[in-house]
């Protein structure tokens, strides 16, 4: 069954359309974990423009199930992890300008300084992930940084202009969660996974773990998160 968990990023963005206290995205972790995600997922950015030091660190107070810190390969935030000690990290290429992150991390022009700062991690016990593109080239060069999981950026099938090129893609990302897979890391997927178009790929044998964020909290302003969870966790292990 593969595990679903969820991105608290937009309720901070809803927050800080008023810079104040609410809602709070930590509230929301609590409430996705109640009603049955497995893990909760955040991205402290360097421009701190939703997820604040103080949310990270009272989500490493409070949740039960799995903490992901997705962050950008900088010295600051590899400290701000290895000082909060989420349970894993994921790395992902961070732009100024990006409304939400847009492609996956090019693993083989970073390859020396990935090694690096994951070995730091691991050193801290953290479990580490990259983010990529379902490319083979980023596969092969992931696992040789020594990370434990690939994130496959699902954001082309996700936004394929019809049913043809969505199947395409589909088709990759399935082929190259087995090629991950056998390369000995673990696999996970998100970006643009919504209540349509998340069943094929939550079918995908060698995917363990989504990550999804947009849809969920979206749905979750009109009918509630709670609500909202339930559904996706429905069409996730169907
Ligand atoms: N995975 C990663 C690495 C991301 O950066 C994001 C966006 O924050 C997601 C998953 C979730 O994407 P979405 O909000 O489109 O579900």
């Amino acid at each position: 069954m593969v595990r679903l968990c969820v991105n608290i990023d937009h309720v901070a963005t809803v927050r800080e359309a008023r810079k104040g206290r609410e809602p709070d995205p930590v509230f929301a972790a609590v409430l996705a974990e109640l009603a049955g995600v497995d893990g909760i997922v955040c991205h402290l950015r360097e421009d701190r423009r939703h997820i604040k030091d103080r949310d990270l660190r009272m989500l490493k107070e409070v949740v039960q199930t799995h903490l992901n810190m997705e962050m950008a390969a900088t010295d600051e935030m590899v400290q701000i992890a290895t000082d909060i000690l989420p349970d894993m990290t994921t790395f992902v290429p961070e732009k100024r300008q990006e409304l939400t992150t847009e492609g996956g991390l090019d693993v083989v022009s970073q390859m020396d300084r990935l090694i690096e700062v994951i070995s730091e991690l691991h050193a801290h016990n953290i479990v580490v992930s990259l983010f990529i593109n379902p490319t083979i080239h980023q596969i092969k060069a992931a696992s040789r940084t020594g990370a434990d999981y690939v994130e496959l950026h699902t954001g082309e099938y996700a936004n394929a202009s019809d049913i043809d090129k969505m199947a395409e893609r589909l088709d990759e990302i399935a082929s190259m969660a087995i090629a991950a897979s056998k390369l000995g890391l673990g696999v996970s997927a998100g970006h643009g996974l919504d209540y349509q178009n998340v069943p094929a790929i939550a079918r995908i044998e060698r995917i363990e773990e989504l990550n999804i964020g947009h849809s969920i909290i979206s749905r979750a302003v009109l009918v509630g998160l709670d609500r909202a969870v339930r559904e996706m966790k429905e069409l996730t292990n169907q």
